[in-house]
């Protein structure tokens, strides 16, 4: 034999020389939860380790985050029930708790990146990302017109990113012209773009008290069995002007993310989402399988599959262990 791929694997020194995906902090984004009372913190009872923050603990939350190297943080409201409505309103008032935090912590700090999510569902009485009509059907056009406020809404807080999550046609189209009308050319645009009608969500829809009231998602969330269909989103969504592409969840979908890797120029962004986290944690409480170390090959899989960005529950934990 004159091969012998062992020999590069012979010597943790030769096997760093020939390693060929890296993960750095700065290539992962920390979703966090928010609460409205501004000092309490709230467990997710299904992701241990993951609490929903009112604004003052979130700020400390972020602080540490950034000492250890992780600067970019997507914020989600946990709106309490009297909040919601069919129309989710609360979505584009600029003095809603929501809003006021976005506020805070691009004042304190300025140099971190901030992402939102636009969709309906956090202030929606229906807990859908639509507006719903009277038969349940979930109305695409007149949905955009509330997504477009939204964005706006965030944008004027100084928020960096918008991530648009819901799954309208044309909305990232429509969200850019809204933007750039109120002066916010410069605010960009993280499109889920292939984004799958998956039961990965549901310790995030715990957490936020979003699950929809009837029905599923399904008629505006793409189908897990769809690979081709990928390809429409991310062609519609780069002639829409995103600036980033997003594959949802991440690892029941790393074909999804190779593909649009290999086919886009645009940065490709994963969403390690709420479920995979649960489930490796589930099983490390069971002494199954070791936490740390699923961690990081999970979050390496991710990344060698072509995600530029993770978007995962792990952030912190990782960061602190480097
Ligand atoms: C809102 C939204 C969801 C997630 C991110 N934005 C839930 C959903 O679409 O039902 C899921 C994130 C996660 O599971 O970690 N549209």
């Amino acid at each position: 034999m004159n091969i012998r791929p062992r020999r590069n694997r012979k010597s943790e020194a030769i096997r760093q020389m020939v390693q060929e995906t890296r993960l750095h902090q700065s290539n992962l984004m920390y979703p966090l939860f928010l609460l409205e009372s501004p000092n309490k913190t709230a467990e997710v009872h299904s992701m241990p380790g993951i609490y929903r923050l009112g604004i003052e603990k979130m700020l400390k939350e972020i602080e540490e985050c950034m000492k250890l190297g992780i600067k970019s943080f997507d914020i989600f409201p946990v709106v309490e029930e009297h909040h919601k409505d069919k129309t989710a309103t609360k979505s584009y008032q600029n003095d809603f708790f929501y809003q006021a935090a976005l506020k805070r912590v691009k004042q304190e700090f300025p140099e971190a990146c901030i992402m939102t999510d636009v969709a309906m569902d956090p202030y929606s009485s229906d807990g859908h990302d639509g507006l719903v009509d009277a038969n349940g059907n979930i109305l695409n056009d007149e949905t955009l017109e509330i997504l477009g406020k939204m964005g706006v809404s965030q944008a004027e807080m100084g928020v960096d990113i918008i991530g648009p999550s819901d799954m309208m046609d044309g909305r990232v189209g429509y969200i850019r012209e809204a933007l750039d009308l109120s002066g916010f050319s410069n605010v960009s645009i993280m499109s889920y773009t292939a984004k799958y009608a998956s039961a990965f969500y549901g310790p995030f829809r715990d957490a936020l008290d979003s699950a929809p009231k009837s029905g599923d998602k399904k008629t505006y969330q793409m189908n897990p069995a769809n690979s081709q269909e990928a390809l429409i989103e991310a062609d519609l969504d780069t002639e829409e002007g995103a600036d980033f592409l997003m594959v949802k969840p991440a690892l029941s979908y790393l074909d999804i993310i190779k593909q649009l890797k290999d086919n886009y120029d645009l940065p490709i962004a994963a969403y390690n989402v709420s479920g995979e986290y649960a489930m490796v944690c589930a099983a490390a409480e069971k002494g199954w399988l070791d936490k740390d170390a699923i961690m990081k090959e999970v979050l390496l899989s991710i990344k060698r599959a072509g995600a530029d960005i993770i978007l995962t529950y792990y952030a912190k934990e990782w960061a602190k262990q480097q």
